[in-house]
């Protein structure tokens, strides 16, 4: 998985572990959370890849990606959670760089689609990146609005 993406092919992405991901998942996503509640169902699974994007040998971004399906969606979708990257780097392509490499996954993995439940001030991210909102708005507790978001992936 390991590739250099982006604009001038800068951004590294490559798999790591469960635990490399948690620490950046509490800081950005769930900072009111405990750290327990980092630990999401289906972290430890063999076929979940957790990806991670360096600038050099800090990790500056993060996404998971799972072998599960859309509710009301096609066989063989792969679900994207935690994606996030770090407020100093935003908007310099490595939020792009690991949905690209997480499409690259699932379709290589012959899945049917990406998906993922979108934060509202993220929905603009996802459409850059091609996904499409396949739901009505729902909230959340304790994190707040979302839609369900979607790419068809090629066969
Ligand atoms: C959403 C997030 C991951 C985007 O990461 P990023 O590193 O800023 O993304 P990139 O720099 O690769 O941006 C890719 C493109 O999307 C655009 N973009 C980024 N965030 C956007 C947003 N919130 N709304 C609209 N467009 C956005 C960028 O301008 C860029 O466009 P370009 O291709 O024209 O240059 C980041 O803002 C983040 O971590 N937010 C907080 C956590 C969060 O909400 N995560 C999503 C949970 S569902």
């Amino acid at each position: 998985m390991d590739a250099e993406r982006g604009p001038g092919g800068r951004h590294l992405i490559r798999r790591i572990s469960t635990e490399e991901i948690r620490p950046l998942r509490h800081r950005i996503l769930r900072p009111g959370q405990t750290y327990e509640e980092t630990l999401y169902p289906g972290d430890d699974l063999a076929d979940t890849v957790h990806l991670g994007a360096f600038d050099g040998e800090r990790l500056v971004g993060i996404a998971s990606l799972y072998r599960e399906d859309r509710p009301g969606g096609p066989a063989a979708g792969w679900r994207l959670r935690g994606m996030a990257t770090d407020a100093d780097v935003r908007g310099a392509g490595y939020g792009a760089a690991l949905l690209g490499g997480c499409i690259e996954h699932a379709t290589a993995s012959g899945g049917s689609e990406l998906w993922c439940n979108a934060r509202m001030p993220a929905v603009g991210f996802y459409r850059r990146g091609g996904l499409e909102v396949v739901s009505e708005e729902f909230d959340v507790p304790g994190i707040g609005p979302h839609v369900v978001m979607a790419l068809t992936l090629p066969a």
